[in-house]
């Protein structure tokens, strides 16, 4: 049976910052108040013409040139967002389409901020079960999108960003070593965006009502939060024959500083085994696992054989963890560029559509 091992890692945030004095200077709130409660600083905001194909599409291509692979080898995308592009076509068939990932199945999963820990965890199974051999799993959000700017509840927590892992195949042991999900939708309320989906489809009332922003009961989710990801991370490391002595670091899904303390104390490790960007970021939802990896192994903080915690919790409700042991990139004969695999993929995109119109012209004239 194939290992699935993380061999590329990914990540892109947008350039504007919104600082947490910039957000006083909107609602009733200061700098102390949400550094104090949350430890956040900052966080990146898209521009209007940036959604999250496009900035997952960046964080894709700087994780398949760390793997040395190029699109068109890529046999699944999944896309974790809580913010998808639309409802439907899923936000991975477009990222397929703009990285020119010609022979990939693609797909969305919907599980919150947990999305990332589901979503490597399906591709691990699929590259376990030796039906695929290289996987994109990619965590992208444009939340701000879905925050209202007047409610000072939600709107200092969230900001932009794709984080995104290869995963590949291979004989040598390691990668995923274990992984647990878990759900609890009798909470589904705690957190929620009502609005615009089948449920709520968009009136003018349901724009009266907020219904299209992010509700959340901060209180609430801060309980559940703090209650599972120390039992998750523990649960995981049994199911992989681990403690916590074995483990090197926890990259724990970064909402607030609190809440990765509360887990710290938890599991009784220190603070400084935990990877912790928060303040840099906000709330990234699904990017926030991939974005702190990547951080923490661009600074050579994570070395080839170390034992990761996953750990992360969402609306739904919805938590998971996995167990990974560090390995990194396949060595490769060759070297492939897969940043040029975009230009044919506009090419090929467009091609394809000139194609369907062409069709479609001689399928009318047989009707
Ligand atoms: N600035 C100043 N005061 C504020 C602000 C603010 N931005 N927000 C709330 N307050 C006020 C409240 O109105 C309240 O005032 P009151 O006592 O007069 O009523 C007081 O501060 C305390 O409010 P609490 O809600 O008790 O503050 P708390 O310490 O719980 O912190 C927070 C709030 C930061 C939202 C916290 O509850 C939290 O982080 N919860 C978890 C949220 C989370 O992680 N969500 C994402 C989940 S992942 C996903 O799926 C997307």
């Amino acid at each position: 049976m194939p290992f699935a091992h993380i061999t590329g890692w990914g990540m892109y945030v947008p350039e504007p910052v919104l600082t947490n004095d910039d957000i006083s200077k909107m609602v009733d709130t200061n700098d102390e108040w949400i550094r104090d409660r949350t430890g956040i600083r900052e966080r990146h905001i898209a521009r209007e013409n940036e959604f999250p194909s496009t900035l997952a599409v960046e964080a894709a291509i700087k994780a398949l040139q760390v793997a040395n692979l190029a699109p068109t080898e890529l046999d699944l995308i999944i896309c974790a967002t809580s913010s998808p592009e639309y409802i439907f076509p899923a936000t991975a068939c477009l990222i397929q389409d703009q990285i020119g990932a010609s022979k990939a199945g693609a797909f969305d999963l919907l599980a919150a901020c947990s999305g990332f820990i589901f979503a490597t965890n399906m591709a691990a199974q699929a590259i376990r079960s030796g039906s695929i051999k290289n996987a994109l799993v990619i965590g992208t959000e444009t939340l701000s999108r879905f925050v209202n700017w007047k409610d000072r509840n939600t709107c200092i927590l969230f900001g932009d960003g794709a984080g995104a892992f290869v995963l590949q195949a291979s004989e040598i042991p390691g990668g995923i070593l274990s992984a647990v999900m878990h759900s609890d939708g009798s909470g589904a309320d705690s957190l929620t965006l009502p609005g615009g989906g089948s449920h709520h489809p968009a009136t003018e009332l349901t724009l009266h009502e907020g219904k299209h922003f992010v509700q959340m009961d901060g209180k609430e989710v801060f309980r559940f939060a703090t209650r599972v990801m120390g039992r998750a991370s523990i649960e995981a490391l049994e199911s992989a024959g681990l403690t916590t002595a074995d483990v090197q670091w926890i990259i724990p899904h970064q909402a607030n500083l609190r809440i990765i303390e509360t887990a710290a104390k938890y599991l009784k490790m220190p603070i400084e085994k935990f990877v912790i960007n928060v303040q840099n970021y906000g709330n990234t939802s699904t990017a926030s696992i991939p974005i702190a990896t990547v951080e923490a192994a661009q600074k050579g903080q994570l070395k080839i054989g170390d034992k990761i915690v996953f750990v992360g919790f969402g609306a739904g409700l919805t938590w998971g963890a996995m167990v990974v042991q560090w390995t990194g990139p396949i060595p490769a004969k060759k070297l492939v560029h897969p940043e040029q695999y975009r230009r044919f993929a506009r090419l090929r995109s467009f091609a394809r559509r000139m194609l369907r119109f062409i069709e479609g012209l001689l399928s009318r004239k047989e009707i």
